[in-house]
Formats: C-alpha cells, structure tokens, sequence
C-alpha cells in the first residue's frame, strides 16, 4: 500500500509538501517520499551543495552518483564555509552519506576531506562503493596531456583526471575501489595499466614523467588500509534504505549542460550528471526514483571552454562574477557569467524529466536595471528552442531576450529569507514567475544567500 501511494504519478498528485518535510500525508496516511535525485540544470555551479545540505535535513541519507573530485560543492554553515569535492554535502547534517559506483574516487582527495570534516569536529558517517573507480596521479598527468593536444577542442577541464579515469573504465583497463583493498590484484592490474600509461605519456604525448609501478601500488595499497572500514555494496545499502522508506537524496554534481550524452559535447565532463546516471550510478532501478528536481541558477555561469549564448562580456558580467563569487571552487578560475537562459534549463527539464525547479543566487541580480532573460535562440533567421547537437549551430545561436525590471540593491535578504515569498519585491516575484513561465515548472525554493536560513519556500 505504501509502495503505491510512493509511486511517481501519485505523488504528483498529493499536495506537495517539498521540501519542509519528506513527509507527505494522504488521507491521514503519512507516506515517505524516498528517492529525489537532484540535478544541475545548466553548466554546474547552480548551488546543488548548498541545497543539497540544506534538504539533507529531512533526508535520511546523501550519495553521490557522479563524477569525482572536479566538482566543488560548497556549503555554508554558520559563517564557516566548507567545499566538498568528493563528499556529499548532506554530511555537515550528520546524515548517512555514500559515494556510488558512478562516481571515479581520487583517494588522496578522499581521505584529505575526511580528516579537514574530523578537524571540525565531524564524524562523517560514509559509504563508499567498492564498484567506484579509483583517480591515479597519472591520470592527472594524462588530462594535462591530452588537454594540450586537443588544442581547441580542450574543454579546459579541472586537470582532476576525470576524463582519463573514466575512459580506462569505459575501455576496461580500470581499477576499482575493491581492488585497492587487494595488494596482490591490485599489483595485477597495474602491470597492465602502469605500462599502458606509460606508453601513452611518453610515446603518444612525449611527456616526461616516468611511472615507477610498485611505488605506485604501495601507495594506493595503503590508501586501501585507510578506507577500508568506509567500503560496502552502496547499491545493496540504498536500495534496503529505500525498500524501508527512508529518504533518500541522489547528489548530482556538474550540471545537464556537461552531460556526457547529452551536453555539449566535447565541452562537458566525462560522467552523467543527468538523472539517468543516478540510477547507473548508484546501482537502483528507475522505480526507486519519485522525484527529479532541477537546480537553476538565477542568471548563467560556466567554467572552461564552448559557446554559452548568453555570456555577457560588459561591466554587467562583471558585476555578477564579483557578487557572485563566480571562481571556480576546484581551479579558482573565473567564471563566464550571463543572463538567465531558459533554453538549456527547458532542455534540462526534458531530458531529466524535472517536475520542480529550485532558483538559487536571486540575491545576486540585485541592483542590475534592467534584466534580460533569454527566452530562445535565432539562428539565420529560424528560431531555435532547444539545444542543437552539432557545436557549429549552437555557436551560432543568437539569444533573444525580453527584459525585466530590475530590483533595488539595498535589500536585506536575510530579513527577506525570514518573511517568505510575500517578502519578495514585486519585480523579484515576476522574474521568478517569468521562468515559471518559460520552463513550464513550479519554482518550490529559492536561494537568497550562501547560508541555509537564507532559503525561501514557495507555496
Ligand atoms: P573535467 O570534468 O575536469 O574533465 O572538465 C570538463 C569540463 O567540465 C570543463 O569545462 C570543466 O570546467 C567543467 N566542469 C567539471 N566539473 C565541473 C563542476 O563541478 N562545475 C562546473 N564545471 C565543471
């Protein structure tokens, strides 16, 4: 009976109580809403950290189902701010948190996160798959690499070792976490692998560098010891804590834009950030998935390389990057910041089957008269809507824009935060209303400043 109320299309129907409480109640009935995978909508940096904390609250538990430590997930508790490359954020709420198999783990990365989250005092409680595939230095070594002789084609990748990482999982020389637990299989492996690698650094790129294998497998053997006691079946533990109706949060980390399948490609990451990979990611069937809800930012924002039809290269981008704080999280590079465009985030709805939309960063828009949103695109006088496959096309993209009046830059959003959506000025409200409009989704949250409390509830 349970099950069934769970189910997706019911859910729609029940008054939507997201995101104060978990909790729906139907007919008296109190039904937990389990899996919500939450999804960037745009090129990363939409705030997931943040939302991703701040909805851990009523969650039982946090994984993250994708990419490894290129992303940057920052949250702010108290004043203090943390960032997260690699751990989930719902881990400052003392809730359980996993790192599924979809997601490459940078080991080194890894066991520096736990002990900063120790030093403050935190204890995470962490998961993490024996599935999930290990980042070696040399894959560090080889993005560099790789990233040189792609020349234009170089997505100005986070230099992690993201991309060389999962190609050695897609091509089947990669080595696993369970594997780092094994010294002797382990040692087996990187027979192949370190002599692979070396020959593609220095016959392939002429790199300099040169693998020395058993200095390699000691180290990573002992990164084994250290985590050992963090490693289990994640699929097994999140399909049991959803088969008990706990709930549980899917942390994506990029956005839909850099989606290997369907961002735009080859200037995205190598992983899925979309909700599908939440599934392959984490290893649960899609029927274990109620909710997908979308993270947009309130303007654009993009970190490395490829057209983004709505950068603004004036004072106003400017102006947005320094509020913002637009610098990477992981490289500290600046971001391109623009206007609002509502055709990725339209296409983002599509291809991850979004029902409601979170708006985070408004705060930052005050004081910019007048704002523009892009509502399509024209291309040789044909109006485009959505995002086009070839790279030649969307460089040719030419954002159209309807503008909006702006909002004052002397406003207390910490009191605003504290009186709700009635507190919202009117113009901040039809901006709001504006990207209902074009996205065809409710916004149920919007984010009015880094800390939790600066968070409103719609509806
Ligand atoms: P990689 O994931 O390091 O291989 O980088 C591929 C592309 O995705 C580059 O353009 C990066 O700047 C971008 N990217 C990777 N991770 C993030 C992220 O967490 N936020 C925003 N952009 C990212």
């Amino acid at each position: 009976m349970e099950r069934q109320i769970c189910s997706g299309i019911k859910l729609a129907k029940i008054k939507d109580l997201f995101p104060s409480s978990s909790l729906f109640r139907s007919r008296g009935v109190v039904v937990k809403m389990p899996g919500i995978v939450i999804v960037g909508t745009q090129w990363g940096d939409e705030g997931k950290g943040k939302i991703v904390d701040y909805l851990a609250k009523e969650a039982d538990c946090v994984v993250r189902y994708n990419g490894g430590s290129n992303a940057g997930h920052t949250v702010v508790v108290g004043g203090k701010t943390f960032k997260f490359h690699i751990i989930p954020s719902g881990v400052l709420q003392g809730k359980r948190v996993y790192i599924g198999n979809g997601v490459v783990v940078d080991p080194e990365v890894l066991l520096s996160e736990i002990e900063n989250l120790r030093k403050e005092g935190f204890k995470p409680d962490l998961y993490i798959s024996d599935r999930a595939h290990v980042v070696f230095a040399f894959h560090k070594i080889l993005d560099g690499l790789e990233e040189r002789f792609k020349g234009s084609l170089s997505a100005g990748t986070t230099l992690r070792g993201i991309g060389p990482a999962y190609s050695d999982k897609v091509a089947r020389f990669g080595i696993r976490v369970a594997d780092l637990l094994d010294e002797s299989e382990l040692r087996r492996k990187m027979d192949v692998l370190v002599a692979l690698k070396q020959k593609v650094i220095s016959q392939v790129y002429n790199g300099k560098e040169t693998l020395e294998k058993e200095e390699i497998v000691k180290k990573y053997a002992e990164f084994g010891r250290k985590i050992t006691n963090y490693v289990c079946d994640v699929s097994f533990a999140i399909n049991e804590a959803l088969d008990k109706g706990e709930t549980v949060i899917f942390e994506g980390a990029q956005g839909t834009l850099l989606d290997i399948d369907h961002g735009i490609y080859p200037f995205g990451t190598s992983s899925n950030p979309t909700a599908g990979g939440a599934c392959t990611g984490v290893g649960v069937g899609p029927t274990k998935i109620s909710k997908v809800v979308g993270v947009a930012k309130a303007y654009t924002s993009r970190v490395g390389a490829g057209p983004v039809p709505t950068e603004l290269m004036d004072k106003v981008g400017e102006r947005i990057r320094i509020k913002g704080g637009e610098y990477g999280t992981t490289t500290g590079r600046p971001r391109r910041c623009g206007w609002f465009d509502a055709v990725p985030v339209r296409y983002s709805i599509r291809v991850n089957g979004i029902s409601e939309l979170i708006l985070t960063k408004l705060d930052v828009l005050s004081g910019i008269n007048p704002l523009k949103i892009c509502t399509h695109y024209m291309v040789k006088n044909k109006v485009v809507n959505d995002i086009p496959a070839d790279l030649k096309t969307y460089e040719e993209c030419k954002p159209v824009y309807e503008e909006l009046e702006g909002w004052t830059d002397s406003l207390d959003w910490h009191q605003i935060a504290m009186g709700g959506y009635e507190a919202l000025l009117p113009q901040a409200k039809t901006y709001i209303e504006r990207i209902e409009e074009l996205t065809g989704v409710p916004i149920k949250i919007i984010s009015v400043g880094p800390e939790r409390e600066d968070t409103i509830i719609k509806d």
